[in-house]
């Protein structure tokens, strides 16, 4: 005998939505975390303003092993249809940047927001204690917590990866995808900072500046704000760039990204008499500009540098080839790349194709998106899509 319809495991993003929606279409829901309440990363996200959507939300904007695979539940369930539940519940927000919508007040109100539909939808929550076992026979999934077994047809993985192991963050949904036969691309963290090696202490001594610069992995550009930090580099560009990023390999930064590279020559003809120094300095925080001067090694007034020198200096700004040699790990990351292998689970239910009850929903499954409210549309839209198939 079932005592739920469905068992929905993490109290997050994408777990509260899933059991909202099923609880609202007459589904009996149990909402299961080991953390005394849900939605801690919400409380935490956008600065404790919560970036709870992006309206420029598209597939392309998203990492995975399948660029497809998140189409469909991003296209059934919209930017606009969570705006729309924001406005129902009355909540302010506003558009800070690059389509990026944020709460007025606080990212608590979304959480409540998600409190109150798992309660129109009569959610039972199970709240604090860890997950002793799960087991599976007879067609029941079987969650024990505590002394206590709870069964249903459905069980939803909804624990979200690693990332920031200190707000409850594990591994958990991988462990159990794979008991259950799913395949598991391999997670690293992202949307995180680098750290730099001693090569490149000169810049770790410009902790605190910040530049607008635009980076590049292969057809991939971001231009957006990057940070010196006393670790490494850090700022929308980096964490953007982060996702990714393979080790030991080269990220190309341009560090002017509105002029040509000849843009020196063009500054020596106007003011010769003027110092390299003093012109960089004008477009970029000086001592960022002296960082990248010493390492370029050149110095003097534009009209006694050569040509091909400033031609070279120019070059170099819009490609610079910072080398990080690490990131600064799970316990910074965003969020997690990589996950539950979209290849056995159906796009438009999140069910898995061999394990009939069994679906996979949020971080927890390898897609992620970039930095901007992409990642929690994706929690709501793959929620809403488990949701409405429980
Ligand atoms: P989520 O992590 O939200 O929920 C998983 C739940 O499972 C948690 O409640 C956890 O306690 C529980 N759990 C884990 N292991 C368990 C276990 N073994 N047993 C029981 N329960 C377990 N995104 C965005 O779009 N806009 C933003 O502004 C931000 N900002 C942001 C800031 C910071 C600091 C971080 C760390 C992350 C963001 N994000 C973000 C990313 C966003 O928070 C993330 O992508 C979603 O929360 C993912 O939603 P999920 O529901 O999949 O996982």
């Amino acid at each position: 005998m079932a005592d739920y319809d469905a068992i929905v495991l993490g109290a997050g993003a994408a777990g509260m939505m899933c059991a909202s929606v099923a609880g609202q279409r007459g589904r009996q829901v149990l909402l299961v975390d080991h953390t005394d309440a849900p939605g801690k990363k919400i409380l935490i996200s956008g600065g404790g303003r919560c970036n709870f959507t992006n309206i420029h939300t598209a597939a392309d904007r998203y990492l995975s092993t399948n660029p497809h695979f998140a189409k469909s539940a991003l296209g059934r369930y919209t930017a606009q249809d969570f705006i729309a539940l924001v406005d129902h519940y009355g909540i302010a927000w506003h558009e800070k940047t690059l389509g990026q919508l944020f709460c007025d007040g606080s990212a608590r109100q979304i959480v409540a927001l998600l409190e109150e539909e798992c309660a129109k939808g009569g959610v039972t929550m199970a709240l604090g204690q860890p997950i002793a076992d799960i087991g599976h026979g007879d067609g029941l999934y079987r969650v024990r917590i505590g002394a206590v077994e709870h069964r249903a047809p459905a069980l939803v993985l909804a624990t979200g990866g690693p990332s920031i192991p200190k707000l409850g963050a594990t591994g958990f949904a991988y462990d159990i995808a794979r008991r259950f036969g799913l395949a598991v691309v391999q997670p690293r963290p992202a949307l995180v900072p680098f750290t730099l090696g001693p090569e490149d202490a000169l810049f770790q001594s410009l902790s605190g500046v910040s530049a607008d610069v635009e980076v590049r992995w292969n057809k991939t550009r971001f231009r957006e704000a990057a940070l010196f930090t006393h670790r490494g580099l850090s700022g929308p560009a980096m964490l953007q760039i982060s996702s990714y990023w393979q080790h030991r390999t080269p990220i190309p930064v341009n560090f002017l990204p509105d002029r040509s590279i000849d843009w020196l020559l063009d500054e020596k003809r106007e003011r010769p008499r003027v110092a390299l120094r003093r012109v960089l300095g004008q477009v970029l925080p000086e001592r960022l500009a002296d960082a990248l001067l010493e390492r370029i090694g050149a110095q003097g007034e534009l009209g006694n540098l050569s040509d091909k020198i400033l031609r070279q200096a120019g070059a170099r700004l819009a490609d610079w080839p910072f080398v990080p040699s690490g990131t600064e790990g799970y316990a910074k990351a965003e969020v997690t790349v990589g996950g539950i292998a979209t290849a056995g689970l159906s796009s438009r239910t999140m069910e898995a194709a061999k394990t009939p009850g069994l679906y996979a929903i949020g971080e927890a499954v390898d897609v992620t998106g970039w930095l901007g409210g992409y990642n929690f549309q994706w929690a709501w839209a793959s929620g809403w899509a488990a949701g409405q198939a429980l």
